[in-house]
This record gives C-alpha cells, structure tokens and sequence, in this order.
C-alpha cells in the first residue's frame, strides 16, 4: 500500500449488509463466522492479509482478518478468540451473535498485502494470528508459489484450523507448533531466519511477545525491513501518568477542542460532534490515520513504521497524542 492511500483513508467506509451463514468453534475460545452476501448481493473482491470492520452490537467495531481464499467470491470467514481482557468486541461475537444473523460490515481493507516482488514466501503465525496466514497459504498454494507457514499455539486445543491445514493439499509446506507436544519438533526460530534464502519475504502475525521474538530475530540473522511484514492482533495502549492535555485544531473550521490527561483524541473530537472512524482503538489497524498539518504527535502506535511516524504528517488519534502544544488535523 503506498503511503498516499494511507494519508487518506476513506472517511465513510462502505457498509455491506451481510448474513451469518455458519457460526462454529475451531478452537477453543476460537469460533469462526461465515459470512454471505444479502439476497441479490454481492462481496467485493479482496486479496490475501485483507481484513473487514466488524459492526458488534452495543456500537462496537472491531477489525478481523479474512482467513478463507480469496478466489472464493461469494464469503468472507473470519475468526475470533475470545480474549480474557476483552474490551466487549470478542465478548460479543462468541456470545451474541448466531448463524443466520445479520451483521453491517466494512469492505475488505488490505495493510498485509503478500509481495508481489517476492520470489519466496515464509509465514509465521502465532496463534489467533493463524487467520490472515490461513488466506496467505491458500492463497499461495493456488498459484503454486515458494511458501512455507510456521504455525504455533500453547495447545492442541488452541489451534485453530489445525485439521484443515493437516488435511490441505499444500501440507507439506505446514509446519505445526505446540508447546505442550514435547514429542513434536519446536520451531527453531534462529536457524529457520538464518537459512532463509535473501528472496524470500517473512510475514508474521500473532501476539505481542510472538511478533517480538520472530522480529527480532529477524533482525539479529541481518533480514532488511523490506523483506519483513507484520499484523498485530492485540496492541498495548500505552499510558502514562505524565499524559498532559494539550489543544487539536480543525483545520477546516478553525475550531479547537482540548484533549483532557485521561482522553483520547478521538473522545475530544467527539465530544464536538465531529466522528473519526475507529475500529480497534489499539493503534492497530490504522482506520483513524489522520493527517496532521502542525504539531508535533507523540506516536503510540503500532501500525506506522518507523519512516512514518518520523515524517510527523499523520498519527492515530485512538491512542496517539502530542508533543507539542498544539495539533492542526487536516479534518
Ligand atoms: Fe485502529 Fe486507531 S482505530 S489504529
């Protein structure tokens, strides 16, 4: 995705109306849904690492990754672990909804595109971060490309899609991981980043401590940032007792609004009527990217790279705060 695209998300994304057509357990704490276009509809098309905006009931959305193939037009299938801290989104899917129901959703929005320059393809998946890998695989089985998944989990039982990967044509080029297995082979992670021929790209996705190991192991065997992506699942917010208020202005009207010690950007804006549309309010998935015209942010984010944040031209407002005195958002 080019930074340009990222500068200018679309405000108003396009909501679909769609049909719970299966909901089931893959794991546990994991259910799956499947959704299906309304009668007489369609679902756009999307590429493999594309993820949907989740419309929850009580007025949450949350981002999921799509984990079935791309080639198939007619459903998206995303999957869900339910988190012991959830903040109500993962609470809701596992309790509220049911097959049949339906739901508002995004268009598929793609940040963990594969590379098309890639010669070899080499996915680690932590975990719930099985799901963009899922579609990555299928994906690169379908067009006989060079990949292999590294999949691990704490459990057996914790493993999502662990059969159908075990039963997929491309099997071969899985490798599963269980912590609890000691009869099984762990993934021995240095070596497998230190064979890896200098074409191949790296795609990780799973939990904070996952990511952390396999990038920085990267990093250790000398792999370059433009072999590397990643997805995160779950971010950190950070807080700090610190925090002070500071002052965001509206480009477009000149109005300010003051951001209080303990309030979000995104909460200051509401409070003035003025909506940015978030989803995981982490600092993952970058639905709020905004574009910052004056000021300093204090960026505390995951999903910007290093390059990003230090142009200082756009932040998260979900998370994100100031350095300076002052914001002056192109909104
Ligand atoms: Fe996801 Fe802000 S809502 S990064």
């Amino acid at each position: 995705m080019s930074k340009e695209e990222k500068i200018f998300p679309l405000r108003e994304s396009t909501r679909l109306g769609v049909r719970i057509a299966c909901k089931k357990t893959e794991a546990l704490d994991i259910c799956s849904l499947e959704l299906r276009p309304l009668e007489g509809q369609s679902l756009p098309a999307f590429a493999a690492g594309a993820h949907i905006d989740v419309h929850l009931p009580g007025g949450l959305v949350r981002p999921y990754s799509l984990c079935n193939d791309c080639a198939e037009p007619d459903r998206y299938v995303i999957a869900v672990l339910r988190e012991s801290a959830s903040r109500g989104g993962s609470a809701a899917v596992h309790e509220q909804l049911q097959t049949g129901q339906q739901l508002s959703i995004s268009a598929p929005r793609n940040h963990f595109a594969l590379d098309a320059q890639a010669c070899k393809h080499l996915l680690l998946a932590g975990g719930i971060g099985i799901t963009p890998m899922l579609a990555m695989a299928r994906c690169l089985a379908r067009e006989g490309a060079d990949f292999a998944l590294h999949y691990c989990a704490r459990t057996r039982e914790r493993m999502a899609f662990a059969d159908a990967i075990e039963s997929a044509p491309w099997a071969h080029q899985a490798h599963l991981y269980v912590d609890d297995e000691h009869n099984r082979p762990q993934l021995q992670l240095a070596a497998l980043l230190e064979q890896a021929s200098p074409d191949t790209h790296l795609y990780v996705c799973g939990p904070k401590g996952f990511m952390d190991a396999v990038l920085g192991a990267a990093e250790a065997a000398g792999w370059p940032q433009e072999r590397l992506h990643w997805e995160c699942f779950a971010g950190e917010v950070v807080h700090h007792d610190e925090d002070q208020s500071f002052e965001v202005e509206l480009a477009s009207t000149g109005e300010v609004v003051c951001v209080a010690a303990g309030q979000t950007v995104v909460q200051a804006l509401e409070s003035i009527g003025v909506c940015v549309p978030t989803s995981c309010e982490q600092g993952v998935c970058g639905t709020c990217l905004t574009r910052v015209l004056a000021g300093e942010p204090d960026h505390r984010d995951m999903y910007l790279t290093e390059e990003e944040r230090a142009a200082n031209d756009q932040f998260t407002p979900c998370c994100s705060r100031a350095r300076s005195a002052r914001l002056v958002l192109d909104l």
